[in-house]
């Protein structure tokens, strides 16, 4: 399992110039100190670095690092601190105008240079300035989450390590802030996100063999360690409910359909519940419309959606989030077999709309229209986000950046986009209208699950808001971004977590108290 640094806020007092080097303890160690332009230093920094200043003035200058924001100095400490390695990240601003910085991707950038260093210390003083309080305790602890998230792992099934830099590293991470009491304070809330984001990675890398619907229930079912309730509903269960557009996707697996439900309710009172429901295909091979074998291996993030929200739950409960929300996630293995759905088939779902199947792998929206039309019916949630690794399509429109976005209500729109520009997980907004629900009409059935070639996420979205009434709603194809997008200063894993910060961030601002 991924292993996390240990992290620990402490005052510029208690690092000394003598590191743990110079004391002579095993394990390399290392000290992160900031730059603003030209070199400059922040008083705390300055007064630790100051006998060695000229050496470290000297590799920057051979080194061309001036403290721009994005570059760092990676070097041999200089003789007379008592460190193996010092690290100078620049926090210049690129131009007046760019960007402040984001602390996240701050303490993501020093965790990547971290590697192989034991214990570490970081001067945090990002501004040049020295820290003044509450203001850098908020700074301090993105750092610290972004350090968090940048050293997850997932080598679960590695049974030989490539070399050193590929080794559990046991980091601990000391960090020096002006007061260590406020930054501990504003670092609580954060770290429930943090196990979120890591346990979303966690079920989106998993292998298809090992998280199958059933097993992936199990581990949804966890979360009532941290105090959520968590209902799962079996094949038979689901049959009672009419829930025939996701049975029909699982019918073809020997893996047994789930759809989970958990509840947080951290809410005063009996307030109506924000709801959030998941797309959980465990594998997706197409069905009897199989895919092609190049990369079908990656639809084993098909759950995406789903990791997501059982991710999210976990971070609401873990902060002991002032709302009430559901979580909802279809779970099934969309497989070929003689006993798998085919195109022509017609199946009814239990809002008793009936769809033509067009094409066995346009399943995701098949399973979400079931949960969605739960969720609303049992719930009357005051809003629903759905999560979907639903299309193809949307990373020819949008690529790996942004997460499509497509809603019924301008309001819940606007937040799930300022969340994103709070979080760096970024919604493009989708059109929706008539004319495309059109494209989906059926010569046999109320509707078929496919619209043709064209604007294919948008015909998805189309479909599922077939099973929306009045709640506003907004779905969130995240195909380009749950799994396989590049790489960043806080994500190296293959299974992103995309979504959590997202959503936690969207609760945290607009429904709390
Ligand atoms: N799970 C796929 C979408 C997908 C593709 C996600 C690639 C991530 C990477 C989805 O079930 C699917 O197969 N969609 C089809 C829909 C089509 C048959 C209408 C697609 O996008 O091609
Ligand atoms: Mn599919
Ligand atoms: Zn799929």
């Amino acid at each position: 399992m991924p292993v996390s640094p240990a992290i620990e806020f402490v005052s510029f007092a208690d690092v000394a110039a003598t590191g743990p080097a110079a004391r002579g303890e095993e394990g390399a160690s290392a000290l992160v100190v900031f730059a603003g332009e030209n070199l400059a230093f922040g008083a705390q920094t300055q007064r630790l670095i100051a006998p060695t200043a000229p050496a470290i003035e000297r590799a920057a200058r051979a080194a061309k690092f001036k403290g721009k924001a994005g570059s760092a100095l990676d070097i041999l400490a200089p003789h007379g601190l008592g460190w193996d390695r010092l690290i100078v990240l620049g926090v210049a601003p690129k131009k007046d105008d760019s960007d402040p910085v984001d602390f996240a991707n701050l303490g993501g950038q020093a965790m990547g240079k971290l590697s192989g260093a034991a214990r570490v210390a970081v001067l945090f003083e990002p501004q040049g300035t020295a820290g003044n309080g509450a203001a850098d305790a908020g700074a301090a602890a993105d750092f610290a989450l972004g350090a968090a998230l940048r050293a997850y792992k997932f080598d679960l099934y590695r049974t030989k390590k490539k070399d050193d830099s590929d080794k559990d590293t046991a980091v601990s991470l000391a960090i020096a802030v002006a007061d260590p009491a406020a930054a501990r304070a504003a670092h609580g809330p954060r770290a429930g996100p943090a196990d979120g984001v890591a346990l979303a990675r966690n079920l989106v890398n998993e292998p298809p063999n090992v998280l199958y619907p059933e097993e992936f229930a199990n581990r949804a079912k966890e979360l009532e360690k941290l105090g959520v309730s968590v209902e799962i509903l079996d094949k038979k269960a689901m049959t009672d409910l009419g829930m025939g557009a996701l049975l029909g996707v699982g019918q073809g697996s020997i893996r047994e359909s789930r759809v989970v439900i958990m509840r947080w309710n951290g809410a005063a009172g009996p307030d109506q519940p924000v709801a959030f429901v998941g797309k959980g295909v465990c594998f997706d091979t197409g069905g009897i419309s199989i895919k092609p074998a190049a990369s079908m291996e990656d639809m084993k993030g098909d759950m995406a959606g789903a990791a997501c929200v059982v991710g999210l739950m976990h971070a609401l409960a873990a902060r002991k989030a002032k709302v009430n929300a559901i979580g909802a996630i279809g779970l099934v293995e969309n497989m070929p077999d003689g006993a798998a759905q085919r195109p022509g088939d017609i199946v009814r779902s239990m809002s008793g709309q009936t769809i033509e199947i067009i094409n066995t792998d346009a399943e995701g929206r098949l399973v979400l229209a079931d949960v969605l039309w739960y969720v609303q019916d049992k719930y009357k949630p005051k809003f629903m986000v759905d999560l979907a690794t639903l299309t193809g399509a949307i990373m020819v429109a949008l690529g790996q950046e942004y997460a499509g976005l497509f809603s019924n209500n301008d309001e819940l729109s606007e937040r799930l986009k300022k969340a994103g520009e709070a979080t760096g997980e970024k919604v493009w907004r989708m059109p929706l209208s008539a004319a495309y629900d059109k494209m989906i009409d059926s010569k046999f059935a109320d509707m078929k699950n496919t619209g043709g070639r064209y604007g294919g996420s948008i015909t998805a979205a189309q479909f599922l808001q077939r099973y929306v009434e009045k709640t506003p709603w907004a779905h969130l194809d995240i195909a380009g971004t749950g799994m396989g997008s590049p790489s960043s200063d806080i994500n190296q894993s293959w299974g992103s977590g995309w979504g959590v910060r997202l959503l936690d961030r969207l609760v945290k601002d607009n429904y709390e108290g």
